[in-house]
């Protein structure tokens, strides 16, 4: 697939069929976030990977949607604060940014698969360090229910128009 195509098959999944989502398949995925770019090469992430019921479970204690219990899994993606590089002229930590990327890729990744997904960033905060084992210095950047689609029709992406969006200077 070309990476345009692949672009536009990624896109929000919010209903999943139950079929569980092969151990290689899931594998291709963390290869892919695993060789993400990061600032200075420092890698700041981890991965949690969520399928036990009870693990599910409290997924859908920190957030709540009907869609979102539908998943056969989901990957939390953990920013690593003090293993990520900071810009010195601002103090700018880039944990944020590089699990961002590493995100992006565990999507794409999941639609070169035939996978849906979804980035899911309005969860419980509070709940989630409650729930799930946080080192201190890592937190959640974002919660991504993996699954094969179950979708009739596809909502159109809608996108600014590019003379909205890039400046030639
Ligand atoms: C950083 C980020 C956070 C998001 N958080 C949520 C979320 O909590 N719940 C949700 O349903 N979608 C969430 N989304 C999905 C966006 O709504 C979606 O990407 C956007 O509307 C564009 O649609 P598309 O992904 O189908 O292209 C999030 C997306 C991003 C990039």
């Amino acid at each position: 697939m070309k990476f345009i195509e692949l672009t536009k098959e990624r896109h929000s999944v919010r209903s999943y069929t139950a079929r569980p989502v092969e151990q290689e398949k899931l594998d291709y995925i963390l290869e892919c976030a695993r060789l993400a770019p990061s600032a200075v090469n420092k890698q700041p992430w981890k991965f949690m990977v969520v399928q036990s019921p009870e693990g599910k479970s409290k997924i859908c204690q920190c957030y709540a949607r009907e869609w979102m219990a539908e998943a056969p899994l989901y990957i939390i993606v953990c920013a690593v604060a003090d293993e990520a590089w900071t810009r010195r002229y601002d103090g700018k930590n880039h944990a944020d940014i590089d699990a961002a990327i590493a995100t992006e890729h565990i999507c794409l990744a999941a639609a070169d698969q035939g996978l849906g997904t979804c980035w899911v960033c309005n969860f419980d905060t509070t709940l989630i360090r409650q729930l799930f084992p946080f080192e201190p210095d890592t937190y959640p950047v974002a919660i991504i229910p993996i699954g094969y689609p179950d979708e009739t029709d596809r909502p159109e992406a809608k996108r600014k128009p590019m003379d909205e969006i890039v400046t030639y200077l």
